[in-house]
């Protein structure tokens, strides 16, 4: 996609992988709808509308849409990425969790892809969601996150079939990245591999907006290691195994 002149929203502009885009965003003619519930680092741009707004809910992103349409005309680009993860040893009951991280993860870019196609079915347009790794592998310790990006891996890759020529459904697949999303989830950056930088990743992300790509790999030594893991399935079981052994030291089982 050409950027110039393009109306975008970013939901989880506010931190990590989206205000790290957003500010490579701003050398373009663009405007941006930067949505998020802490306003506080995101900068102060003639080109980008603030939003405080929960997006994990129904209310929420009618708002996103509503202050959209007002501020910017409508839509050329929407970025679904606001996320979160949960680390824990799976077992206790906890409805209410189970539907935070559905809500948030799941329900709401799928919601968000069903608005942008029902408000402007005849328009180019370029929807993006933040996927990840553990929408592909397995991760012990991330089970529920692992079932919200599974679910967007698994219906995204579907829509992808289904949506007409005018619209790209683009899938962004980024392994252990530094921001803030491992202290958020309960765990630290330390115990993840591969891990890159938030720059790189949203350079990569970047490259692949402007291609219009459907899958978006940021961390490219991930395919070749794919490749192994898919391909020798002992692989994938040892290192799941591994990861699971070490956490099952850690749950002291
Ligand atoms: N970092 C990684 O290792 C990694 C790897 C693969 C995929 N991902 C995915 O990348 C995406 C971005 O995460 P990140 O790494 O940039 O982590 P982050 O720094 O924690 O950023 C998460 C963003 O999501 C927003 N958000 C979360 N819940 C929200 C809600 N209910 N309403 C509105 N905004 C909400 C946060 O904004 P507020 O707190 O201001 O609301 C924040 O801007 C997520 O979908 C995550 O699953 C991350």
């Amino acid at each position: 996609m050409d950027l110039n002149g393009k109306r975008i929203v970013i939901t989880g502009a506010t931190s990590g992988l989206g205000l790290e885009v957003l500010n490579l965003l701003l050398k373009y003619d663009v405007r941006i709808l930067a949505v998020g519930r802490n306003m506080t680092d995101v900068p102060q741009d003639e080109k980008i509308f603030p939003l405080q707004c929960d997006v994990s809910s129904q209310q929420g992103v009618d708002k996103v849409f509503a202050e959209a349409s007002e501020k910017m005309g409508g839509i050329d680009l929407f970025w679904a990425n606001a996320g979160f993860g949960c680390y824990q040893q799976f077992g206790e009951p906890d409805w209410v969790k189970m539907e935070q991280i559905f809500h948030t993860n799941v329900f709401s870019p799928y919601y968000s892809l069903q608005k942008m196609l029902t408000l402007y079915p005849n328009q180019k347009m370029l929807f993006m969601v933040t996927d990840s790794i553990a929408g592909l592998l397995e991760v012990p310790g991330f089970a529920l996150y692992v079932a919200t990006k599974f679910a967007i891996n698994g219906g995204m890759s579907a829509i992808q079939y289904e949506v007409p020529k005018h619209v790209t459904v683009s899938i962004i697949y980024p392994v252990a990245t530094k921001t803030r999303f491992f202290e958020r989830a309960g765990t630290s950056i330390d115990k993840a591999g591969p891990v890159q930088s938030s720059e790189a990743c949203a350079r990569a992300i970047l490259r692949g907006i402007q291609k219009d790509s459907k899958k978006i790999y940021p961390y490219t030594l991930w395919l070749p290691f794919n490749f192994f893991l898919k391909y020798i399935p002992f692989i994938k079981h040892f290192t799941l195994k591994t990861l699971n052994l070490q956490l099952q030291r850690k749950w002291g089982k």
